[in-house]
């Protein structure tokens, strides 16, 4: 009994410690800089870093694409590509850090990162290297499209990707023996920064039909206040329809062909936009296929959807990997930096040699294609158009 109460007071104590830094954090994002204008700025440093497993492989073949496409660019100087090492689980795990310091300082220096894969612990107490980078930048928005076009299907994604289940799932409660808490944190500024995004998006693009998908009926507190917030929000957009889903129904909408080509964009708390946006990616054609952002106001990321594929890589098929989900995230980092001509010539790149085309096909298999050989059709590609 005296174990006990000295954990509980342990854990109370901790508990203290977290609120405090959860309500700091919370201070910081009321008091947020002015987001970057890409357009005036004389150089723009793009930050590479590989990952593990096939993130280096992948990552490679993005590399060449964004050569391909910024060519003019990286000679005149006003692009400059940085490439990052030292953002392996190797490294990462003999520093005990979940980006080691000299990495971040350099991942700081540059405007946008185009990351590969990076491989997450199951335990222990080393943060996820892209938990920690979508804190320690605050990147807020995780934003994640996935479409469909014979189905009529153009969903974008707007997933809370700093609080929510990932806040403090290093920075959980053991009483041992006894029990294990982990915590869920929703802010008032952090849920109202990624709901004016998804609002913002919808209104720039023509979309009326915003979900808010929560589990509120069960999680009162944090999914309560993350639906309510969204609804005053929303009250900014007048033309734009607004709904409330739960995380259950709308997993099974979106495998309803009845009913999922109405839907267009989705703002969602963390870990379930984690979860859905893979049903979403694998329905698009898998997860090797999409691309995804997280924004911040002052620094970008951009990275394949998936992991780095430790099973692919012990089987030896790791050149085999699809390259597009990595590929579809550079089109998206060379919108952001306002090179939407080249972004737009990369997406019909894609479209053509994924769908109408598909002169070289990749399985995932030494039976397909490589990700290098799939990477050269690209380039020529590009180059015709
Ligand atoms: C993702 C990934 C990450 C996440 C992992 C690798 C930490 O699954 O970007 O969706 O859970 O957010
Ligand atoms: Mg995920």
């Amino acid at each position: 009994m005296e174990d006990i109460n000295k954990s509980v007071n342990d854990a109370v104590e901790h508990f203290r410690k977290l609120l405090l830094s959860q309500i700091e954090r919370e201070n910081n994002m009321e008091n947020a800089g002015a987001p970057k204008d890409f357009k005036n700025m004389e150089t723009i440093t793009i930050g590479v870093c590989g990952g593990d497993g096939i993130g280096p492989i992948i990552t490679r073949e993005a590399m060449r694409v964004m050569d391909e496409l910024l060519k003019d660019e990286i000679a005149s100087g006003r692009v400059v590509v940085k490439n990052i090492e030292g953002l392996t689980i190797e490294n990462r795990m003999e520093k005990n850090q979940a980006v080691p310091d000299d990495v971040m300082e350099e991942i700081k220096s540059c405007d946008v990162l185009l990351k590969g894969p990076t491989t997450t612990l199951k335990g222990g107490t080393l943060e996820s290297a892209n938990v920690a980078l979508r804190k320690a930048l605050d990147l807020y928005a995780n934003v994640r499209p996935v479409s469909i076009p014979e189905e009529g299907i153009d969903w974008t994604f707007f997933r809370e990707n700093t609080e929510g289940e990932y806040a403090l799932g290093s920075s959980g409660i053991s009483i041992p023996g006894k029990l294990n808490m982990d915590f869920k944190v929703t802010t008032e500024s952090g849920t109202r920064r990624i709901a004016r995004a998804a609002f913002e998006f919808a209104k720039n693009n023509g979309k009326t039909n915003v979900a808010i998908v929560t589990k509120a009926n069960i999680l009162k507190k944090t999914d309560g206040r993350f639906s309510e917030i969204c609804h005053e929000v929303a009250l900014d957009y007048p033309g734009i329809n607004v709904d409330d889903y739960y995380i259950d129904i709308m997993t099974a909408n979106l495998v309803n062909p009845a009913i999922r080509s109405s839907f267009e964009v989705f703002i969602l708390p963390n870990l379930y936009g984690d979860i859905i946006t893979d049903e979403a990616a694998q329905l698009q054609g898998g997860v090797g296929t999409a691309g995804s952002s997280n924004t911040g106001d002052r620094y970008a990321m951009f990275e394949a959807i998936h992991g780095s594929a430790p099973r692919k890589m012990e089987r030896g098929e790791g050149e085999y990997a699809n390259p597009s989900s990595i590929i579809r995230a550079l089109e998206m980092l060379l919108r952001h930096i306002a090179f939407t001509d080249k972004a737009d010539r990369l997406s019909k790149a894609l479209d053509i040699c994924l769908e109408s085309e598909k002169k070289v096909v990749m399985t995932g298999h030494a039976d397909g294609a490589t990700a290098a050989e799939f990477t050269d059709y690209l380039i020529d590609t590009i180059k015709s158009i």
